[in-house]
């Protein structure tokens, strides 16, 4: 049974670039191993991510990471059956949401996932990443 999962939670301390790439390259590494793909989105303040893959392996891997003391508040926003993968091609790709603010630049200044349906939530990914924002570690 495959599932995609989505949630939203908020980094403790400033994210650095060093914290963000040392837990990408463990990341990759190990999703690549569970056949899990998906997007970690990264704003001030603020992580949203995506996980796909067999069902017990994604709530393996969400159980280790709302426990992971590098972020707090992890909110789960949804969890959903999928028969195909929209990020197969990415092990975890890095979608920047900080900075020069895409969010302001897509008209959606207002937007909080904490009180945004999931849905509104995943086209936002969605249309950020067809807008181009840019994508780290973007391999399977
Ligand atoms: C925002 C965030 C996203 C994470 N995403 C992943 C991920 O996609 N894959 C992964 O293996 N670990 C991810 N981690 C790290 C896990 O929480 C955990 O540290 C890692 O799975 C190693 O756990 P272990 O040492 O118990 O095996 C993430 C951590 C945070 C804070």
């Amino acid at each position: 049974m495959l599932v995609r999962l989505l949630y939203v939670s908020q980094p403790v301390g400033p994210v650095t670039t060093a914290v963000t790439s040392s837990l990408l390259s463990l990341s990759s590494r190990y999703n690549k191993q569970a056949n899990i793909s998906g997007v970690l989105c990264q704003g001030t303040g603020l992580y949203m991510q995506v996980l796909e893959g067999e069902r017990t392996k994604v709530n393996q891997l969400f159980g280790k990471i709302m426990a992971d003391k590098r972020h707090e508040h992890v909110e789960l926003l949804s969890m959903e059956d999928i028969t195909e993968r929209q990020f197969g091609q990415w092990s975890m790709a890095l979608v920047h949401l900080s900075k020069d603010d895409p969010m302001v630049k897509m008209g959606h200044p207002e937007f909080d996932p904490y009180a945004a349906s999931s849905s509104d939530a995943m086209k936002l990914i969605q249309s950020l990443i067809k807008a181009g924002v840019p994508i780290d570690k973007a391999d399977q």
